[in-house]
């Protein structure tokens, strides 16, 4: 028969909550009804956002629900909690402190400062926030734009940081007939106002982190990446060694190769690798960011990593820094798919 069961939510700062769910409810609702800091977005499986791992019980999909979780994510025991119904009490961690879940989203308004074309498939888009609206993110977390004259939501991670505010910059792959890419190449100008919110997503950069870093980026998976960078660089006291591989399919689909030269001028322990699927000329590699990893990249216990770029680069990157040494509680990603 079936009963309210009682789930512990653990965020890594050591706080604990316990709440009570109801038969037919999901593990999110009940614990934002009970008013714990659990991240989350879509509320529909999707973003990954509201992600955590099943330490004890049992817990699976809601009836009806559908998830963006891979199934070797789901047998390792990571769970979307939007979309999760307990079948006995249990028990999740939450990669995250809980202040951080505590941020809670806002709506906002910006204008348009620029556009600017960086790659036959990816423009630079800058932003100002509308006097009077303010939106906080740590570097890494995700905002939604909504294409004007829409209903369409799209989500991007900043390439810049909080200290860039009231400025935000984007980094915008351009797809063919999507919504936002023909708004941007064919109708925004500079001084359109849109409207944004956030933060959301639990992928962010831990910045109390001295151990090496690992940051893997395709694509405009590189913007948070570089918002990360940036906030390395930028903070007082010892500095982690960090390396960047990033990647595009082509040399000409790649980008921001002289913003990452200027990091490695200010931050003399950012090494970066850049690779092309094909065509590779020069200092670019050849193959995938994931290829460009090695055995030697791992030398201490501790080492992070940040993913960020399609499923198929997260899962094999996840892959290859599990069997190089990395804890898996130590990599954190995002993915992203095209929408159009
Ligand atoms: S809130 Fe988006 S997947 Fe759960």
């Amino acid at each position: 028969m079936s009963s309210v069961k009682h789930v512990t939510l653990k965020f890594r700062d050591g706080q604990e909550t316990s709440v009570a769910v109801q038969p037919g409810e999901s593990v999110l609702d009940a614990a934002l009804a009970a008013g714990a800091p659990v991240l989350h977005q879509c509320r529909s499986g999707s973003c990954s956002s509201c992600m955590a791992h099943l330490v004890e019980g049992q817990a699976g999909l809601r009836a009806g629900a559908s998830s963006t979780l891979l199934k070797s994510e789901f047998d390792a025991g990571e769970r979307l909690l939007c979309v999760t119904e307990p079948e006995t009490d249990c028990t999740f961690s939450l990669n995250y402190e809980s202040a951080v879940g505590s941020t809670k989203a806002v709506k906002a308004h910006a204008f348009v400062d620029s556009i600017e074309k960086i790659a036959p498939n990816a423009v630079r888009v800058s932003l100002e926030l509308a006097e009077g609206s303010w939106l906080d993110f740590r570097p890494g977390q995700f905002i939604q734009v909504r294409v004007p004259g829409t209903d369409v939501t799209r989500s991007y991670s900043p390439s810049s940081t909080a200290a860039d505010l009231p400025k935000i910059e984007l980094l915008v792959r351009l797809l063919e007939d999507g919504v936002m890419s023909s708004w941007l190449e064919n109708r925004a100008q500079p001084d359109d106002v849109i409207e944004i919110e956030g933060p959301f997503g639990n992928f962010y950069l831990r910045e109390k982190v001295p151990a090496p870093h690992i940051m893997v980026a395709g694509g405009t998976g590189l913007a948070p990446i570089m918002s990360m960078i940036d906030t390395i660089r930028r903070k007082s006291g010892r500095k982690p060694s960090v390396l960047l591989s990033f990647g595009c399919a082509t040399p000409e689909q790649l980008f921001c190769l002289d913003d990452i030269d200027l990091r490695k001028h200010w931050l003399p322990q950012l090494d970066a690798r850049i690779s092309v699927d094909h065509n590779a000329t020069g200092d670019f590699l050849r193959g995938n960011p994931v290829d460009a990893l090695s055995a030697d990249d791992v030398t201490h216990p501790d080492t992070v990593a940040y993913l960020c770029g399609p499923p198929r680069m997260i899962e094999a990157a996840t892959l290859r820094l599990t069997e190089l040494g990395l804890r898996p509680e130590n990599i954190y990603a995002e993915q992203f798919s095209p929408s159009n």
